[in-house]
């Protein structure tokens, strides 16, 4: 069994060292195996351009953020997911880490960028891949991901068991869509999105909250209020996407068709 669940707040953009204190106060009391953040959670998303994000992003050779999460992660001996802006060399990337007890696991580097983030970030160059946590098998997807179903069936092709999902989400549709990523690849996954908004000169963006925690065959665990601080934990067994047989003759894996697929690799 895995104890796991998600962190939904409401980041204040640009003060990024009240986010790091907010998340370690909220974390400090939890006893858990894996933890997901929202997407950005330390910056804030509404950047008005590429020089504010610039000066907001971090390197993760050298960053505040990333020593203090390790530290939170040695000291209460979890696992956390995490949205992260991330510098590296000229290019910014919206990123998830994978971040453990002993530091750094793992960079997803978000590959689908959403509206606006295409004119600040750089898609992301690092292929979707699994980690293990505990005996577990995770995928990492960043918000927007969610609307490529391809993503999940990569990762789950690879045997991932639990997807970890950091959002900033804005549409309201990706929480119904996850049921059936979830279904169709017989995976939990873990969608752990921001509320309120960023009020900016440029304009007001606001977050749609309902971060979830869904079961394989599409069974919502728990969805969280639209507009409340959430910190919620469920017990799961992660032996429970390893079946994937959704009637005794068909296996949602193995009879795909790939032949019949090739357009989708154009
Ligand atoms: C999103 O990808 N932040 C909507």
């Amino acid at each position: 069994m895995l104890r796991v669940g998600f962190y939904q707040f409401r980041p204040l953009f640009g003060k990024v060292e009240r986010n790091r204190r907010k998340v370690v106060e909220a974390l400090s009391q939890v006893e858990a195996d894996l933890i997901v953040l929202p997407e950005l959670p330390f910056t804030g998303y509404h950047f008005a351009g590429r020089t504010e994000l610039e000066e907001l992003a971090e390197d993760l050779s050298n960053s505040p953020t990333l020593w203090t999460l390790g530290e939170l992660c040695a000291r209460k001996n979890f696992y956390l997911v995490t949205g992260f802006a991330e510098k590296s060399g000229k290019d910014i990337f919206n990123s998830a880490l994978l971040i453990g007890p002993d530091g750094l696991i793992h960079v997803y580097r978000k590959i689908h960028l959403f509206d606006r983030e295409k004119e600040m970030f750089t898609p992301g160059n690092t292929p979707l891949t699994v980690q293990e946590v505990r005996g577990t098998k995770i995928g990492m997807m960043v918000c927007f991901d969610w609307i490529f179903p391809e993503v999940v069936r990569t990762l789950a092709l690879q045997g991932a068991q639990v997807i970890c999902h950091p959002s900033n989400l804005v549409l309201s549709y990706c929480q119904q869509a996850m049921l059936t990523r979830c279904l169709e690849n017989n995976v939990f996954a873990i969608t752990a999105n921001r509320f309120g908004a960023d009020r900016r000169p440029h304009g007001t963006l606001r977050f749609t909250g309902k971060s979830q925690v869904v079961a394989p065959r599409g069974k919502l665990i728990y969805q969280a209020p639209s507009q409340r601080e959430e910190l919620f934990l469920a017990e799961i067994d992660p032996q429970q996407a390893n079946e994937k047989f959704i009637t005794p003759r068909n296996h949602i894996l193995e009879d795909r068709r790939p032949e019949f697929y090739r357009p989708l690799c154009r």
